[in-house]
């Protein structure tokens, strides 16, 4: 193998520059020559291949986003598209992919590969939500800023004795939902991987009421409903009681400085990317399995889905 590239793809995450980063300087110190594709799978297939240096990436490490652009590919689904990808990648002397994104992203990952070219992926989303791993790069960091969302409404909530409900990302998944509810304290969590009703819902926030308390934050994750639907629901069942606000952090849980923990497991992913091509050990995910660093067959990375922690989701219940 002498000449990689990298690209980030799906949405982007804190920490995926420092896993280009790292790809781009172990890459460079292991003899290869090392690009970037700018824009993901359509900028690979519009050719957008640039060779990188390591002063390239020099003050990435604490950078939110993707410097060289993340997009989500359509035309990669194209039949064509896996072939076209491959071939403009030998075209231009590359012999190895690290594709930095979510589940979907290895879908074409896996494509590419068939085409002749190694590709190995680095979970890159803020969902925590690629069955083959137990970390995603950016759930971290994502998970802090809904913490600091929680905190500032709880401030609110508390000044004007109100409730929030506030919506979570995480697409499918509760899992950012779970871990930054519990971590900021939230009173109610929503998640789809558990069935709820509106009226549970309302008997917990006026249980709370009864004892005593005069504020309430409710965190529902996106794939569980809206948080629009559940506090107007609330609040008309509850007019003179309850008086119920709706917030929607949204993209916001997507950006901002890398955790340390997203640092240093983006590097670590980054690291093993390449030694992962080098050691010709194509067609693999760099993931965190029982703590350490693993590679996972692509394949077997996005198989079925991945299963909340219930014992966690016992443990939110019992923190209420
Ligand atoms: O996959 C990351 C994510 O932020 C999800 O949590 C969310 O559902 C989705 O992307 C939003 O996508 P977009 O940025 O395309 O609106």
């Amino acid at each position: 193998m002498k000449a990689i590239a990298v690209l980030t793809s799906g949405g982007d995450s804190p920490g995926m520059n420092a896993a280009v980063r790292a790809v781009v300087r172990v890459g460079i110190a292991s003899g290869l020559e090392v690009s970037c594709v700018h824009g993901g799978y359509s900028g690979l297939l519009a050719g957008d291949i640039r060779q990188m240096t390591h002063k390239d990436v020099s003050n990435l490490i604490q950078a939110g986003g993707s410097v060289i652009g993340c997009t989500r590919c359509q035309e990669m689904f194209e039949d064509y598209a896996p072939g076209a990808a491959a071939n403009i990648l030998k075209r231009r002397g590359i012999d190895g992919l690290v594709v930095i994104g979510g589940e979907g992203s290895y879908r074409g990952a896996i494509k590419i590969s068939q085409h002749g070219i190694p590709v190995v992926g680095i979970p890159g989303t803020i969902d925590n939500d690629i069955p083959g791993t137990e970390r995603t790069i950016g759930f971290d960091t994502a998970c802090d800023t809904l913490v600091d969302c929680l905190g500032k409404l709880r401030d609110t909530a508390a000044s004007h004795n109100r409730t929030f409900v506030v919506e979570a990302m995480g697409r499918n998944g509760g899992w950012l939902a779970l871990y930054g509810g519990i971590a900021g304290g939230a009173d109610v969590i929503l998640i789809p991987e558990v069935p709820w009703t509106n009226e549970e819902v309302l008997t917990r926030l006026t249980a709370r009421a009864a004892s005593g308390k005069t504020f309430h934050l409710v965190v529902i994750s996106e794939g569980a409903g809206r948080c629009t639907d559940l506090a107007g629901w609330l609040q008309a069942q509850t007019p003179d009681e309850l008086e119920v606000r709706a917030t929607i952090p949204g993209h916001i849980q997507r950006g901002g400085s890398p955790s340390t923990a997203d640092r240093l497991f983006a590097s670590r992913c980054g690291q093993r990317a390449v030694e992962a091509l080098v050691g010709g050990r194509g067609g693999v995910m760099i993931g965190e399995l029982d703590g350490k660093i693993a590679e996972v067959p692509l394949e077997k990375a996005i198989e079925g889905r991945r299963v909340i922690d219930k014992q966690l989701f016992e443990l939110a219940l019992a923190l209420a």
